[in-house]
């Protein structure tokens, strides 16, 4: 070794404990211990599969929950659709139903998305569904629809408003000015307080806090700190998270409040539309990915990038196979029903999920000594101590490396029946049906030695 990079070692052996120690001094704004944490979070770790509604007046346009800022339209130019805003095929039973059979576990609604729109009988504000043809509290009816098929309940709530006259316009804000100088924002926001903005934001977070009983998750969206954007001072975050804390102690919050320099300032990631092979990086991490059907999260006519059962199949045991959740979108129509496509998508997961759910719920990824065969991923259930191979081609033989001597038993989940197995060295081979079984993609149940 030459003197230098002895030195070197010297010194980074001597500022790693100072690394750590500095990893360990995260910030906390709460006294919660990681043990209470994991607790709290229990129902959530082990039900893995969530469904996302992307609701507002953006299903009329039925070109993006992002048409206010996309074709920068003005208050007076989106006020068409608040106007005729008359979902009357509202079913939330029918939702909950739905995500229900698809073996989804809990829901979250949007209550207001960027274009400020309330969904709910909201006390400071008229912009609300209420006010509109629909005459009704959405929210409300979803809460109790929800909650009686036994799904929880979460809520999105936008911390963006592109209504509200308050918010500050940005380089995000439909009203926006391309490469605007500092003056021109400040002509532009003559009148806007956001003062007043954030105490609207809060007192409405209060309002669904305290006004619709037990909510499991709250889906806070989004921070875009910097230049012309904005961040966890604009929202008063730290003390915004104190406050939900203590208005509802067992709820669920994601990290899209800018509190990043604390260790409690968000309870779970939020991977958003990543692909299948990225989900693995965020192993050992508490994590969720939030996944459409076709692109956009609110109804999208003519979209028709619409993902495949298998690929919707593959997202969901991908999570899972990495250690997190997966909350997979619909966005209802104007006319306040799922559109066909997802319907149909919904309806394949439940197919596959009435046979094969054992290898999701209270699942994670495999033990570091199993390698992942080919063309397949795995998860595993820690408590039954059973490994699951989810096959993504078939084939009739599979080769599982390095496997001999820790399998007892092999079957497939759908059915249970058994499948036989030979070592071959140190590996082991499975014989499958010469056909392939009618799942999409069979899961081999291993029950480990
Ligand atoms: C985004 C988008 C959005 C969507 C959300 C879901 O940040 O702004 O339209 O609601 O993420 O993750």
């Amino acid at each position: 070794m030459n003197k230098q990079l002895r030195k070197l070692g010297i010194i980074l052996l001597l500022c790693s404990p100072i690394v750590t120690l500095q990893a360990q001094e995260k910030k906390k704004i709460s006294q919660e211990t990681a043990a209470q944490k994991e607790k709290r979070m229990a129902w959530w770790t082990h039900d893995r599969f969530g469904m996302f509604i992307h609701w507002g007046l953006y299903a009329l346009p039925a070109r993006h929950e992002w048409v206010k800022h996309n074709e920068r339209l003005t208050n007076e130019q989106y006020q068409n659709y608040f106007d005729l805003f008359n979902p009357n095929q509202f079913d939330p039973k029918a939702w909950a139903k739905q995500a229900k059979a698809a073996g989804m576990k809990y829901a979250v609604l949007t209550t207001k998305h960027h274009e400020g729109f309330c969904l709910f009988d909201s006390k400071f504000t008229d912009y609300k569904a209420t006010n509109t043809p629909a005459h009704r509290d959405l929210v409300r009816e979803f809460v109790n629809a929800f909650r009686a098929e036994g799904i929880k309940v979460g809520f999105y709530y936008s911390l963006i408003d592109w209504h509200h006259p308050d918010f500050t316009i940005d380089g995000m804000h439909p009203q926006r000015v391309d490469n605007g100088a500092d003056s021109t924002y400040a002509r532009l926001n003559k009148g806007r307080d956001m003062n007043k903005y954030r105490q609207y934001l809060h007192n409405q977070i209060t309002e669904l806090l305290t006004q619709y009983g037990k909510i499991d998750i709250l889906w806070l969206d989004f921070s875009y700190p910097g230049k012309n954007g904005k961040g966890k001072d604009d929202w008063d975050a730290v003390n915004l998270l104190k406050k939900i804390r203590k208005l509802q102690p067992g709820i669920i919050i994601d990290n899209r409040l800018n509190l990043e320099e604390y260790e409690d300032g968000a309870d779970f990631l939020t991977p958003e539309q990543v692909k299948v092979e990225e989900l693995a990086q965020y192993r050992g991490k508490t994590w969720e990915t939030c996944q459409t059907f076709s692109g956009s999260w609110g109804y999208y006519r003519d979209e028709n990038s619409w993902k495949s059962t298998h690929q919707l199949l593959e997202l969901l045991i991908g999570s899972v196979s990495g250690g997190g959740n997966l909350i997979l979108n619909v966005g209802p129509t104007a006319r306040g029903v799922f559109d066909y496509r997802a319907q149909n998508a919904l309806g394949n997961i439940g197919e596959w999920m009435k046979g094969n759910s054992e290898s999701i719920y209270g699942c994670t990824y495999a033990p570091d000594n199993f390698s992942t065969p080919k063309n397949t991923m795995l998860t595993y259930n820690p408590g039954t101590k059973r490994l699951y191979v989810h096959l993504l081609g078939y084939s009739s033989k599979l080769s599982l490396p390095g496997y001999k001597g820790r399998i007892k038993y092999a079957q497939l989940l759908h059915d249970n029946s058994e499948v036989k197995f030979t070592a071959d060295g140190d590996d082991i081979v499975l014989t499958l049906p010469e056909k392939q079984p009618n799942v999409e993609i069979p899961v081999v149940e291993l029950v480990l030695n």
